[in-house]
């Protein structure tokens, strides 16, 4: 039933510990979330907590003490044994299994944070703790924060600041290991298994709610915690809005199917992966025209994610190939330099061409650094899903040709999750097939 893999964990907490220099990190679990009434969601661990810990419960706390020797430096507050709890609950490791199998230093009773945490952040030169994002906490760290400021003033040790942990981890989570993109490509791998279920089998649904089901039940089946974020199955003009989640509509065979869906493994590991099907089996020719211009606009946006380039690159890239196409067909007017430089394509695209991918869907790591464009590096991943989605919801900008009828109605994106190596970029995601000869029947 257990079978984390300590070593990584150990080793992750080694790295952070190292860039810590002296300062003392909280770092804190997710609490449930209330749904309605007695119901919460589904529990999501805190990716940063998951990634340096591998402990899925809520309501826990780490602490890293970097001024502490060698075995004093990791500290799990976790909830203690409880039966009656854990018959309404479930199982929970307590505080000796804290320590024996997450192989905290130690571990002491949640309850008992406000009384320890002073006491083992005494001694750090600052602390290190996500202000706004862990309510409850807070409160307890910064009444401990401002005692101690108080102690400092009068004898001159103590931390002074608190500062992000995401300074400290964004880097080392935007790098993959060979493990983390181990346990990538099985997440993208069922999620392109589940793109091509909905490929194989469109023709006998007729309603997105069905596509929806046969997806999801897909990542459960296959032993993935569930979908990464809400499936996004949009037919026809519903794919023009980006984040549709109702999935409730009927299926027209003329329209096209826009899948946005992939499945979070139980250690939070994620796909992402969108495909644009023709629902009868067949693209219009209005339809052909604009999947051919996103198709051709991913593929070369692909090719330029190597080492060395960045993603306004990649975003650049795909850009350019999306505003040249739509130009040849008489949505867009003018020198592409114009339009770009003016935004002259953002009522028909109107998103950015890709993000990292990871513990978290729109993964952490900084993509530029004021005007210093982070270089693109082995170990990275990131999707690259150019679009174009022609609808009357956001007005044509002055001097742009009004849209034909035709063309309303039209939502094409197309989703692959990319992994940057020393030699071309690797799609992670090529099972889920893409090609307008695989698409239609
Ligand atoms: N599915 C969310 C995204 O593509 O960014
Ligand atoms: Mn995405
Ligand atoms: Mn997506």
């Amino acid at each position: 039933m257990f079978n984390l893999n300590n070593k990584i964990f150990e080793k992750r907490r080694e790295i952070f510990l190292n860039k810590l220099e002296g300062k003392a990190a909280i770092i804190p679990a997710s609490s449930l979330v209330k749904h309605h009434a007695d119901c919460e969601y589904p529990f999501r661990q805190d990716s940063n907590f998951w990634y340096l810990t591998g402990f899925d419960e809520p309501d826990a706390i780490a602490l890293f003490l970097s001024h502490k020797p060698k075995g004093e430096r990791f500290i799990l507050f976790v909830s203690p044994k409880d039966v009656v709890s854990e018959v309404w609950h479930g199982f929970r490791w307590g505080i000796e299994g804290a320590e024996k199998e997450f192989k905290a230093d130690k571990a002491h009773s949640i309850n008992d944070i406000q009384d320890l945490l002073p006491v083992y952040v005494e001694g750090s030169d600052e602390i290190v703790f996500s202000i706004g994002k862990h309510p409850r906490i807070e409160k307890v760290v910064l009444e401990m924060f401002a005692k101690q400021l108080e102690n400092r003033s009068r004898v001159g040790i103590g931390a002074n600041s608190i500062q992000s942990p995401e300074r400290f981890l964004n880097e080392m989570r935007l790098i993959k290991s060979e493990f983390e993109i181990n346990r990538m490509r099985e997440a993208i791998q069922i999620s392109a298994e589940a793109h091509e279920l909905v490929r194989e089998s469109i023709l006998l649904k007729n309603n997105e709610r069905q596509i929806q089901g046969l997806i999801e039940g897909f990542f459960l089946e296959k032993g993935a915690r569930g979908p990464a974020y809400n499936s996004i199955v949009a037919s026809g003009d519903n794919a023009c809005v980006l984040h549709y989640t109702v999935n409730n509509s009927p299926l027209n065979k003329r329209d096209l199917l826009l899948v946005d869906a992939g499945c979070s493994l139980t250690d939070y590991y994620n796909g992402d992966i969108t495909r644009t099907i023709p629902i009868g089996g067949k693209f219009s020719k209005e339809q052909k025209f604009i999947y051919e211009i996103v198709l051709d606009a991913q593929k070369n946006a692909i090719e330029s994610a190597v080492i060395g380039s960045n993603s306004n690159t990649v975003h650049n890239v795909a850009l350019k190939i999306l505003v040249e196409g739509l130009k040849e067909i008489g949505l867009l007017r003018g020198s592409t330099e114009e339009i770009i430089d003016n935004g002259l394509y953002k009522h028909l695209y109107m998103h950015r061409t890709g993000h990292w991918l990871g513990l978290d869907v729109h993964d952490v790591g900084a993509y530029r650094m004021g005007d210093y464009e982070v270089p693109l590096q082995h170990g990275m991943i990131l999707t690259v899903e150019p679009g174009i989605y022609i609808s009357d919801r956001i007005p044509v900008p002055d001097g742009q040709p009004t849209i034909d009828e035709k063309w309303k109605g039209i939502g094409i994106r197309i989703e692959d999750d990319i992994l940057v190596t020393e030699k071309e970029p690797e799609i992670l995601s090529i099972a889920a097939l893409k090609e307008i000869a695989d698409l239609e029947s």
